[in-house]
């Protein structure tokens, strides 16, 4: 018999009752580190404070209104978006997926509004993830994640990472709306985009009039050591996706797009039922005053490179487990030697939560308030799970 709760998720055998900061606890009192942080969803930890207070006091005024009327939350957060990004305009989503469909919209919507109809391809990289709708699905194009739902959405273009002659040559194409890429992928097995590339992806873009989406819902929001991670390149997108830690564990997500980019979305254009509702943006307010203090993002890069210096310290102590350390500010991977779902397992019996990804990478992806003494707790607990992998090698 099928269980009641469709059975897409293979799930670890724990049970978390409640949480605190970097720390979560199982129905039978066991405390856990969480690196994983609801795949970086908790960016402020389990019941911040602040966020607790926001979502309180919001639900003992108004729970939901629907986007016919004006919503103060939701205009504070926009405004707090703009204020701090490239971004004229913000639309508001449930999550990432329900971004990457608008980011896809948007775009088309754009072309077909300047007379290019026909203007509609979307170039997307291998090892990407957009979310699990059909243009999501499409759009990352992985045979892992698309067989069986055909038809799929036409209009992208695949290219495989890092091949810049493909690239050069698809963007010539008088049909490409846009090009869609996360900065650094998450799931692909968190693979940093370099500075140097995103920079000639905007020139690309720019010379052929393309639009640039940036995905950044799970490296945004604080994660690389910038509010959003395109920021160290210096460069900024024409539209970007965001989600996950912008409600910092309530449903929120985002498209933020300069005003050119946005010049074909009016009244009636798109629409959502929950996006911007008042409780989910009355948290987002309180996450964004938070994760946006450049004093907050200082400490953000200070503990990424404490972090990823006992990293070091740990692949080099255990070979036969681990190859190498990458990834940008918290959002770190550790590629295996040992297979990663094993080790990530093995985490279990240590108290320390990890995430799987692609390319056998465990990612990391702490709460961005995770204390020094805690980072030494994670790695002794991650030196244990080696230890223990090697002993079972034996
Ligand atoms: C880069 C990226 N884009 C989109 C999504 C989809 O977001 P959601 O699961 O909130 O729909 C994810 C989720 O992991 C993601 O990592």
């Amino acid at each position: 018999m099928i269980a009641s709760v469709l059975p897409t998720y293979s799930r670890a055998p724990l049970t978390f009752t409640s949480g605190s900061g970097a720390w979560l606890t199982e129905a039978d009192g066991r405390r856990f580190l969480d690196l994983g942080a609801g795949i970086a969803v908790n960016a402020l930890g389990h019941a911040h404070p602040a966020l607790v207070a926001a979502l309180t006091a919001q639900a003992q005024s108004l729970w939901h209104v629907s986007n016919l009327y004006h919503i103060p939350a939701q205009q504070k957060l926009a405004d707090l978006l703009v204020e701090h990004t490239f971004a004229d305009t913000v639309f508001f989503t449930n999550s990432g997926t329900e971004a990457c469909e608008l980011a896809v919209k948007m775009a088309r919507k754009y072309w077909y509004d300047k007379g290019q109809p026909d203007r509609t391809e979307i170039i997307t990289f291998t090892g990407s993830f957009h979310g699990r709708s059909s243009a999501g699905i499409a759009a990352a194009g992985s045979e892992k994640m698309t067989k069986g739902f055909g038809p799929l959405l036409p209009g992208f273009t695949h290219l495989d990472f890092g091949d810049h002659d493909a690239l050069t040559l698809a963007a010539a194409r008088d049909n490409i709306a846009a090009i869609m890429v996360e900065p650094v992928q998450g799931e692909g097995g968190i693979r940093p985009l370099p500075d140097v590339c995103l920079k000639g992806l905007r020139d690309l873009c720019d010379r052929h009039g393309i639009l640039m989406i940036l995905d950044e819902v799970q490296c945004g929001m604080g994660r690389t050591g910038k509010l959003f991670a395109h920021e160290w390149a210096g460069i900024t997108p024409d539209i970007m996706m965001v989600a996950k830690g912008i409600g910092g564990g309530f449903p929120l997500g985002a498209v933020l797009a300069n005003e050119n980019a946005a010049s074909g979305m009016s009244a009636g254009t798109h629409g959502s039922t929950y996006g911007g509702n008042p409780l989910a943006c009355a948290v987002g307010c309180a996450v964004m005053e938070i994760v946006a203090d450049p004093a907050f993002l200082a400490e953000v890069n200070r503990k990424a490179g404490l972090l990823r210096q006992k990293l070091e310290g740990l692949v080099a102590a255990h070979p036969d487990v681990f190859v190498a350390v990458r990834g940008s500010g918290l959002m770190l991977g550790l590629k295996c030697k040992a297979t990663n779902t094993d080790i990530v397992k093995a985490g279990y019996d240590q108290g320390v939560l990890t995430v799987p990804a692609a390319d056998n990478v465990i990612r990391l992806l702490p709460p961005l308030t995770i204390t020094d003494e805690e980072i030494g707790q994670a790695v002794a607990r991650l030196d244990a799970v080696a230890l223990h992998m090697q002993s079972e090698d034996a």
